[in-house]
């Protein structure tokens, strides 16, 4: 399983892109307002700084088909890595049918069952991005969509699309996901930070310093 990194944020991006751990990036409207910047130079920093698939959302104002289509153009037309979000809708879908056909990648978001999976999967969707936090919040195990998604399209090799787990809240989840085989997980910057530590590994550190030190001073 491959990590992208969930943020909009450029200091988070450039350390986890320069410690190798992220392949690529997602935003969304609510963390591209959490930065307070503009939106399309945002999202060209971002591709100035990864190497990989950079998911940019259609305005969250854009309810249509059409306006997702032509905003989608403009998003793919700022960089060769980006891939547009979509919501999961009638319109949106209609918009990853015609975008995919020009051979623009979509990543459909707010996916919450394996049938909104399986349906995004057939309108040419390159991603799907299967929502746990948000499941689990309201007492739905959003592992289990995982667990459901990946069983389905392992069943028909000739889905291309690939698993995104979203809305991911802690390193256990990330865990699960891994356990699922599911293609990436898409992790906020302080999960990731939650994975590297572990108490051992911090006095094990300084068991070692001492030691050293106790010989061969500092
Ligand atoms: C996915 O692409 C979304 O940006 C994100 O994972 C949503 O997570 P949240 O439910 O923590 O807001």
């Amino acid at each position: 399983m491959k990590f992208f990194i969930d943020t909009a944020n450029v200091d988070e991006i450039r350390e986890c892109w320069e410690m190798g751990i992220i392949a690529g990036v997602t935003t969304n409207p609510s963390l591209i307002a959490k930065e307070g910047r503009d939106y399309r130079k945002t999202l060209k920093e971002i591709a100035g700084i990864v190497d990989g698939p950079i998911s940019g959302e259609v305005r969250a104002s854009s309810v249509k088909a059409e306006d997702m289509i032509s905003e989608g153009r403009e998003i793919a037309g700022l960089h060769e890595n980006m891939v547009v979000k979509i919501p999961m809708t009638a319109e949106g879908l209609k918009a990853v049918k015609q975008l995919s056909s020009e051979g623009i990648r979509t990543n459909v978001t707010l996916i919450f069952s394996a049938a909104q999976a399986l349906l995004a999967a057939r309108a040419g969707a390159s991603y799907v991005s299967p929502f746990l936090g948000r499941l689990d919040d309201i007492a739905t195990d959003g592992i289990l969509l995982v667990e459901d998604i990946m069983a389905i399209f392992e069943g028909y090799p000739e889905i291309r699309t690939e698993v995104i787990c979203a809305s991911v809240r802690h390193p256990m989840h990330v865990v699960e996901c891994a356990k699922t085989g599911a293609d990436i997980a898409t992790v906020p910057y302080k999960v990731l930070v939650q994975m590297m530590k572990h108490p051992l590994t911090e006095i094990g550190i300084e068991k070692f310093r001492k030691d050293y030190e106790a010989v061969f001073g500092k």
